[in-house]
């Protein structure tokens, strides 16, 4: 995968830097990020799309993973980008990527938060509701500007990675619903307003999908709406965005597609919509985030406490957990690692990755096989790139690790790790404190 192997001395390198050498320079736990990787598949998706000779662009959901490094690395790879916050918005400001290929999503945009994506010139805006639009049309308005509108309808298909629900309706706090009639709405209320200018339209499915249909579906759906909107009100898509939602690799039970085949196969279904009712092709846009970053990342763990509970379970606990991956206790979601600095031994043994937190949900992993391993050693667990920095915590006053690139055997933090200091940063105290 990308980068990784395992040297000479037996420890997993990735980007040309041995990982105990980083675990010793940085201390753990550490989010080591293959760059190389993350360039890989955005390119991925560039030839796809390039192949299929269409206009595109393909957004990185940057609540995937947010840092000013991350996003001046993803304008260098001719990314654009989607916010869904003034935070990210502030980020993406600060990192100067260009305001022009920023879209701002988010269900409940602040009035605060449009005005200052209006006033900086994001490239669009993903507008989930009627409130929304409101908002949006008379800070436009007050900026004398014309703000480029994609609206956001909910098709009545989700997926939940292999199966797929599809309704009239879906039940979701996002876009607008089509079956009841508000996308007809939403449609006329952005053609009559000076100040905006209809893009197109934009759904997303949902997340860690592993196969074509459900987007193919989305997109039959969505244009049964679209041809209702050309004989009403005479308007075609310039663009048409599917989202994101590629599935990656965190376990083997995981087959995740090639870029090109999600591509293919929703550019041939748009193709085929729009012929039919000798509509344009628009252009394509996709907001991967996972699919991008997830399997570049991998996080650093030292070993420490160790309980065996003869005959049922030996848990070996890191020195991290769910402040710095949430997601195995949010979604139980599952992961593989390896002992890094013995990397070339064979497993034995089960463990239950246990975290630190005072928490008994704070669990890595349930069953991971592993060489027997002791205090001090190195986990390394795989495909964190995605939603795991993004989504750390201070619960129980943990700092938050620092973030490295690696690329080219040169390692680069990106973000520092928190100290304790950082950590009471905010707060005011009642008193000085009374020394006993
Ligand atoms: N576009 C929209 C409108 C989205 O809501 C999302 C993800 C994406 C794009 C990017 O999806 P991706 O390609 O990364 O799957 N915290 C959860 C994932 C939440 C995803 C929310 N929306 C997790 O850790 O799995």
């Amino acid at each position: 995968q990308g980068t990784s192997r395992i040297n000479e001395q037996g420890h997993l390198e990735i980007g040309g830097k041995d990982t105990v050498e980083l675990a010793a320079s940085f201390g753990t736990p550490l989010f080591v990020y293959d760059t190389q990787m993350i360039r890989e598949r955005a390119q991925a998706f560039h030839e796809a799309f390039r192949a299929q000779g269409v206009n595109y662009q393909i957004a990185y959901a940057s609540k995937a993973f947010s840092c000013l490094a991350m996003l001046q690395l993803a304008d260098e790879l001719n990314l654009s980008l989607d916010v869904v916050s003034g935070g990210e918005l502030y980020t993406a400001l600060e990192a100067g990527f260009p305001m022009e290929r920023v879209h701002m999503h988010g269900n409940n945009k602040a009035p605060e938060e449009i005005d200052m994506a209006v006033a900086n010139g994001v490239g669009c805006f993903v507008v989930d509701n009627f409130h929304e639009l409101k908002l949006l049309s008379k800070a436009a308005h007050s900026h004398s500007k014309t703000v480029n509108v994609m609206l956001r309808t909910t098709p009545g298909v989700e997926a939940h990675t292999h199966d797929y629900i599809s309704t009239g309706q879906e039940d979701s706090k996002f876009g607008f619903d089509l079956s009841s009639g508000q996308g007809d709405e939403a449609v006329a209320e952005v053609l009559a307003d000076q100040a905006m200018h209809l893009l197109g339209f934009h759904c997303h499915i949902g997340s860690q999908i592993f196969d074509t249909t459900g987007f193919v579906m989305a997109v039959e759906k969505l244009y049964s709406y679209i041809a209702s909107w050309d004989e009403t009100y005479g308007y075609a898509p310039e663009v048409v965005n599917v989202g994101g939602g590629f599935g990656i690799r965190y376990t083997e039970d995981d087959d995740p597609l090639a870029p090109g085949t999600y591509i293919e196969d929703v550019i041939e279904a748009v193709a085929r919509e729009a012929k039919q009712r000798n509509l344009s092709m628009p252009e394509i846009w996709i907001e991967p985030g996972r699919s991008l970053v997830g399997e570049a990342g991998t996080t650093l763990y030292t070993l420490g406490s160790e309980k065996d509970i003869p005959g049922v379970r030996r848990y070996l606990s890191v020195d991290g957990g769910m402040t710095d991956n949430i997601r195995p206790a949010l979604y139980e979601a599952a992961y593989e690692g390896i002992i890094a600095n013995r990397a070339d031994e064979p497993a034995k043994t089960n463990y239950a990755i246990a975290g630190k937190c005072c928490e008994s949900g704070d669990m890595l992993m349930w069953d991971l096989p592993l060489p027997d391993a002791v205090a001090g050693d190195l986990l390394a667990v795989f495909s964190t790139g995605a939603y795991g920095y993004a989504m750390a915590s201070n619960y129980n006053r943990v700092p938050r690790p620092p973030v490295v690139f690696v690329e080219n055997e040169e390692a680069r933090v990106v973000i520092q790790g928190e100290s304790y200091a950082d950590l009471i940063k905010l707060d005011q105290p009642l008193h000085a404190p009374v020394k006993a």
